[in-house]
């Protein structure tokens, strides 16, 4: 009973030649977007459901085509499926194996459907399922960051702005800062879910399908919050997938700023940080080196993020309605940058908690004038503008710069040449635990306030941000029992 037209193209009706091979292997994109084969087989299952109930399919139908359809799932799962050089993309794969399977019945699936909503469907269905392995991942490395934050105690290090040596603050609110920004990409993924999860299926392949679906129940079955409004809309547009490049994009850009940071920090010149050797790479020539590859290609990976969201930008612009065959260059971008992810946030993870920390170096690095927005601060306590305080002080840095001393050795002289509030005495204040003991308002690098922050990450961490889709793929009925993935 096998349907003798199941390998043909598609549309091949209307043609009477076939396609030139070349022009096929471009049309093709069989490579990129089998990875939507489970979501594709559960959307057909639950369209066939739908099909049923508008009194398309009759019950014996439903059940053959969910049936055939539950054996692709079994050879997707179990590497058995056979492609064919005839199978334009997965939709053309799974509805032609159907096809082989169940018959000339199985043509019956492809009604009031398009590839057109079928691909958005599936697309959408796949991304939803990623999103919360994406936040697991990206929760590792937050918690190896709380974990160093947690173990840094008191230590504290030179902040800094332009590179330059500004003031002291804690390590441990040093490490935090990252955490912050992750935590705001995590917040991203979760805030996306909902506009990633509207279903189009039933938009047709452009103005709706012929039959009386029920969409609401059918979203409801495959685990989207709503369906779409417009079916133009629906099978056009790809802002769910950019709005993912984005906060992939986003996320990249942090983790290169935090990989920047490791990389000057675990250099002689700063010896601050101390790479493990199971996260760091020799050199084919210099016996002595240990080099901080895994950070560098973290800081590079951000540039191919971006990449990947300015290419489906690109080819979204000026787009006409409704669907075009530029949009099957989506799949690839949001792939490439899921895969970067994945394999980027896990080694960072394991070589953030595994890096080890010089504290005496970090705090030799606080030498004393970076507490002179302590001595100025001191100044206005005694009653002097702050605008006047900071020249005094910029004056005393000058002459311990022109002495090539720390300020600590001025002599009382010195001090009261500048200015008389300035004594020996007054500079006790150029102390750096006390400089942080100052800075306990929150959301500051004192101690308590620190401590205050390490509670609130503690916190939040426990939170997920991004929803667990109810019915995924691992619901799909196939004809024996069902399959666990
Ligand atoms: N492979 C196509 C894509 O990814 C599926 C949709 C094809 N639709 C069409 N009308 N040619 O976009």
């Amino acid at each position: 009973m096998e349907d003798s037209s199941a390998s043909a193209p598609l549309w091949v009706g209307r043609f009477e030649q076939p396609m030139d091979a070349a022009a096929w292997a471009l049309n093709a994109s069989l490579d990129v977007d089998r990875r939507l084969a489970l979501e594709d087989v559960r959307v057909n299952q639950a369209w066939a459901e739908a099909l049923h109930e508008a009194g398309v399919l009759s019950a014996a139908e439903r059940d053959a085509i969910v049936a055939g359809l539950g054996t692709i799932a079994h050879e997707f799962q179990t590497g058995t499926f056979v492609f064919r050089a005839s199978d334009e993309d997965i939709h053309t794969a799974v509805e032609r194996r159907l096809r082989e399977l169940v018959g000339p019945l199985g043509g019956k699936i492809a009604t009031g459907r398009s590839r057109n909503d079928l691909v958005a469907t599936d697309f959408r269905l796949w991304l939803l399922g990623q999103l919360p392995h994406l936040e697991e991942n990206l929760i590792q490395v937050q918690m190896a960051l709380l974990t160093q934050a947690e173990a840094s105690g008191d230590i504290y290090l030179p902040g800094y702005t332009h590179l330059q040596r500004a003031q002291p603050v804690l390590l441990a609110h040093w490490w935090l800062s990252f955490f912050w920004m992750l935590e705001r990409d995590r917040q991203r993924l979760g805030d996306l879910y909902p506009r990633v999860a509207v279903m189009p299926m039933g938009a047709g392949a452009l103005a709706g399908a012929g039959f009386p679906i029920d969409r609401e129940k059918l979203a409801q079955r495959l685990g989207f919050l709503a369906v779409s409004q417009n079916s133009l809309d629906a099978v056009a547009d790809r802002d769910f997938a950019a709005e993912f490049l984005f906060v992939a994009a986003m996320l990249g850009v942090h983790l290169s700023q935090l990989a920047e940071m490791v990389v000057l920090f675990s250099s002689q010149e700063f010896a601050f940080l101390e790479l493990p050797d199971r996260f760091a790479t020799g050199s084919s020539l210099m016996p002595q080196k240990k080099n901080p590859d895994l950070f560098e290609l973290t800081r590079a990976k951000a540039g191919i993020l971006l990449g990947h969201l300015t290419a489906l930008m690109t080819v979204l612009k000026g787009l006409p309605l409704a669907y075009n065959k530029d949009l099957q260059e989506d799949k690839g971008q949001v792939f490439a940058a899921m895969d970067t992810l994945l394999a980027v946030l896990p080694v960072l993870a394991a070589a953030l908690r595994a890096i080890n920390v010089n504290a005496e170096h970090m705090q030799a690095a606080v030498t004393d004038e970076l507490m002179a927005t302590d001595l100025a601060d001191y100044l206005v306590k005694q009653g002097l503008p702050f605008r006047e305080a900071h020249a005094v002080v910029g004056r005393v840095v000058r002459e311990a710069l022109a002495l090539g001393r720390p300020i600590t050795d001025l002599s009382e002289q010195a001090l009261q040449a500048i200015h008389p509030l300035l004594t020996r005495s007054a500079l006790a204040i150029l102390d750096p635990v006390q400089s942080l003991a100052r800075r306990n308002l929150s959301g500051g690098s004192g101690p308590q306030a620190v401590e205050a922050q390490l509670q609130a990450a503690r916190v939040v961490l426990n939170q997920r941000r991004v929803p667990i889709l109810r019915e995924n793929v691992r619901s799909i009925r196939t004809s024996e029992t069902s399959i666990g993935l």
